[in-house]
């Protein structure tokens, strides 16, 4: 017999089902360790590895199916009848303000908790060792939490709804050769109106919540299938035998960080759903736009870039970033650094090093293209693709080659460490766009001081 077999027969059958409590509490877990492997290495079990972040964003799921479910019974998707049906669920409905506070405020965390799960993944080289398929599936997931967001942004159908989309649409109009067909698929007309707001509904709640099921089933079955989640390869031990390392029953020892984690998440979200509702401006108009008009916050990045750069180039930039992200395994091949945070005490300082020269650099550029740099000025016969597209994007990636080439210095670091340095500029520059875009736009997206 294995180990594990007679684990799984320890847990489950030693403590018989004498009564209808221990009977409970074996079909409890039973599901368990369909979820979990019976015992776990105890380095994976620490809090500062994981950071708890994809349990954080497998619970927000659940919150928001079940908040979702439960505005699906007064939501009404109209144009005429959208609005005040979420006037009805926050002012008339019992708990209904509530339930609409934590599916709103679950879902931008939602973003967050995945964006961070991603680099937490990245960073300890958890795409390594026979996990690469299980980090496509993870990019793919990323994308549909934020298709989730974007498609139930517009359903209040409240100003901040109506424009935000207009402005999200345009966005996706510039994806070269695809973009206006999806665009006009989703809109189903010249503009936002009744046939979007029929689309996003449909995927909203039916073909996104659908790939998720799939897609988070087959995430979590691959992280069995692949040993359990990463962790430092196994150094020398005496007389040249490889140390073992401990590992511990999932239960108690998994599940009562998974529980206490999903307490401090569900008393967290409900004290903050109780004190701060979810935003409900007054009813679109789509004759008067607000000013300024922004995206939803997570695109504010994208946003920020379409105002320094031609429309075709910010959209190649963004192709190349959602490339390099999904080419992650490809990219980087190395396996024994896995499961150590950066690579390495030297790839930790690259990518200080690389995060403080984004810092530096990503706003001053900002400020110095918004208030002297103006080359379609310059340069007033070349067409705009040439000074706004061309000249930009060809500054932008030798830029990055040479972040990389620096770090490397002929073998200072190695090819994993210097990337990850150069991931770190990329990662903390779309951070800081997005803080300037969120926080230092004001009217006609002008630069503002918001203190
Ligand atoms: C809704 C979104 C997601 C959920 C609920 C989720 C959930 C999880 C969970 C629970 C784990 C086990 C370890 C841990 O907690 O860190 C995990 C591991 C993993 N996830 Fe995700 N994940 C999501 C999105 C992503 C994204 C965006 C990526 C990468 C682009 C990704 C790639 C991976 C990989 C490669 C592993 C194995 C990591 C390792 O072995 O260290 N996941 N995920």
């Amino acid at each position: 017999m294995t180990e594990n077999s007679s684990w799984t027969k320890k847990i489950l059958y030693t403590d018989r089902p004498a009564d209808d409590r221990s009977r409970m509490r074996a079909v409890a877990n039973n599901l368990i360790l369909h979820l979990h492997p019976t015992k776990v290495p105890a380095p994976a079990l620490r809090w500062s590895y994981t950071w708890g972040l994809g349990g954080l964003s497998a619970m927000l799921a659940l919150i928001l199916i079940v908040t979702g479910v439960l505005l699906m019974f007064r939501y009404d998707a109209s144009v005429d009848r959208a609005y005040t049906s979420v006037q009805t669920i926050e002012t008339q409905v019992l708990f209904g303000s509530l339930i609409r506070a934590l599916h709103h405020w679950s879902a931008n965390l939602l973003v967050i908790t995945t964006f961070l799960h991603m680099l937490r993944v990245f960073f300890t080289g958890g795409f390594k060792k026979g996990r690469a398929t299980n980090w496509t599936i993870g990019v793919v997931l990323l994308l549909v939490v934020l298709a989730f967001n974007f498609t139930g942004y517009l359903l209040p159908w409240d100003q901040l709804a109506y424009w935000a989309v207009t402005v999200g649409t345009s966005l996706l109009s510039y994806i070269p050769l695809v973009g206006q067909a999806i665009a006009d698929f989703l809109l189903a007309g010249p503009e936002v109106g009744q046939g979007a707001l029929r689309n996003f509904y449909a995927i909203h709640v039916a073909v996104l919540p659908a790939l998720l099921l799939v897609l988070l089933s087959y995430h979590f079955w691959k992280v069995r299938k692949d040993g359990g989640i990463s962790q430092p390869e196994e150094g020398e031990g005496e007389n040249g035998r490889s140390p073992r390392i401990e590992r511990l029953t999932t239960i108690p020892h998994l599940v009562q960080i998974e529980l206490a984690a999903a307490t401090v998440l569900i008393a967290g979200l409900l004290l903050f759903a109780i004190f701060v509702p979810a935003p409900l401006e007054a009813l679109a108009d789509p004759v008067h736009p607000p000013n300024p008009a922004k995206a939803a916050w997570y695109f504010l990045g994208l946003q920020e870039l379409l105002l320094h750069m031609h429309p075709l180039a910010t959209m190649i930039l963004a192709g190349i970033g959602l490339a390099a992200i999904l080419f992650v395994p490809r990219l980087d091949k190395a396996e024994a650094d896995i499961g150590v945070y950066f690579r390495s005490g030297k790839g930790k300082w690259a990518a200080a090093l690389a995060a403080l020269l984004s810092v530096g650099l990503v706003p001053l550029l900002v400020v110095v293209d918004e208030w002297w740099l103006d080359l379609t000025q310059m340069f007033p016969t070349w067409p705009t693709l040439i000074t706004n597209g061309l000249i930009p994007l060809l500054l932008t990636l030798p830029g990055l080659w040479l972040i990389y080439a620096l770090l490397r210095g002929g073998g200072r670091l190695t090819h994993s460490e210097a990337l990850t340095g150069v991931f770190t500029f990329v990662f903390v520059s779309l951070i800081i766009l997005t803080i300037i875009g969120v926080f230092f736009r004001g009217a006609n997206m002008a630069l503002i001081w918001p203190f």
